[in-house]
């Protein structure tokens, strides 16, 4: 039997440098940086926007690392809006000034999506690594108001800021922001190495679900709240990037094209690079990503289970991180045979007293 042929991608997400004036120690980004002259260069953003748009792929996220941090963001933008895709900003307002912004809105910028560390500066500047990072932060969030672009607040929340998840959601009324993505933080790269100082109880966890569902009722009609739960604490896992290969792909700031930001940290697959094949044949015809697309790589108990279309077996990198293996399910859920043990290492990090972070660093790989 063939697979169907996937349907194309909708987003891209572009990590245009891993280079960053913050520090957070849950930090997505793998534990080997890109330096800045492995990135990509202008013309090679421009050309990989224009076959991102020739794919289908309709909206175009720019980060990092912090985007700001490239000198050429806003010719990148306007490549981006010359390709005839919707842009997205991803960014914590450090390296923003308001002449930028201005020059940014002028490239055709849609949309800015504002990173949030905490809602004072005590703790903001504590988990960013970055003295005066939150003072800055609040200074761009005015300008963009000022400037009128649509915006969205992201909280990233663990077991140090989870009390501030009301305040968070009044700072997004206030800024006019239309949406707000609550996310707890996702123990990825940086972030595995501070699951003790970060993990959330039980308790906090199904605190917040109840204060966002709580929330959307409230606010509904002013304000769009996503919400991405504790995941150790659940019973069932996410559908890790719409399922892998389905809806999205993310390059790297060396251009290696990857289904899901956390997919190198798989060692038997291999990406391949912007610089040597289009993304036409990477989407369709790669061997990684055709790897875990649908549900035909799985064993039990996903292959005979009634949510395999729902979830697909949640998340690839995960399952390789706590269960040593690619292919299994993901631990998060109930019914694979590591379910407990995460729960009980989740119950066991949260009740932990450790409060040193670890903050995300340039790693120099050898010479
Ligand atoms: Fe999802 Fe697999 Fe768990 Fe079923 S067994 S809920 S498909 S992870
Ligand atoms: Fe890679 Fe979830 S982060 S599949």
């Amino acid at each position: 039997m063939t697979a169907p042929r996937p349907q194309p991608p909708i987003a891209m997400l572009a990590e245009l440098t891993h280079r960053c004036p913050l520090s957070c120690p849950y930090c997505s980004n793998p534990l080997e940086l890109a330096r800045q002259e492995q990135e990509l260069d202008t013309e090679t953003w421009a050309r990989v926007f224009d076959e991102a748009a020739g794919i289908g792929v309709l909206q175009l996220h720019l980060s990092g690392g912090e985007p700001a941090s490239r000198r050429d963001l806003v010719e990148l933008v306007s490549a981006a809006r010359q390709a005839g895709l919707y842009t997205n900003l991803i960014t914590s307002g450090i390296g923003l000034t308001q002449k930028r912004l201005q020059a940014l809105d002028d490239a055709g910028l849609d949309h800015i999506q504002l990173s949030l560390q905490g809602t004072n500066a005590e703790i903001a500047d504590e988990i960013g690594g970055y003295r005066g990072g939150f003072a800055r932060k609040m200074q761009v969030a005015q300008w963009i108001g000022e400037i009128g672009f649509p915006l969205t607040l992201n909280a990233v929340l663990h077991r140090r800021n989870l009390h501030q998840l009301p305040r968070a959601l009044e700072m997004a009324l206030e800024m006019g922001a239309r949406r707000i993505e609550v996310a707890t933080v996702q123990f990825h790269g940086w972030a595995l190495k501070n699951r003790a100082a970060l993990m959330p109880s039980r308790d906090q966890a199904r605190d917040a679900t109840r204060q966002v569902a709580e929330a959307r009722l409230r606010l509904k009609g002013q304000l769009v709240i996503d919400y991405v739960p504790a995941d150790y604490h659940e019973d069932y896992p996410k559908r890790c990037m719409g399922g892998w290969g389905t809806s999205g792909l993310n390059i790297t700031p060396e251009g290696r094209v990857l289904p899901c930001h956390a997919a190198e940290s798989i060692p038997h697959l291999d990406f391949e690079t912007v610089r040597r094949a289009s993304l036409h044949e990477i989407w369709y015809e790669s061997a990684a990503f055709n790897a875990y697309r649908g549900t035909d790589w799985m064993a039990e108990p996903c292959v005979s289970c009634e949510r395999k279309t729902v979830d697909f077996g949640g998340c690839r990198c995960q399952a390789l991180a706590l269960a040593g293996d690619a292919n299994a399910t993901d631990p998060v859920c109930v019914k694979s045979p590591h379910h407990k043990a995460l729960q009980a290492a989740a119950e066991a990090f949260a009740a932990s007293t450790e409060d040193t972070l670890t903050y995300r660093q340039m790693i120099k790989a050898p010479v």
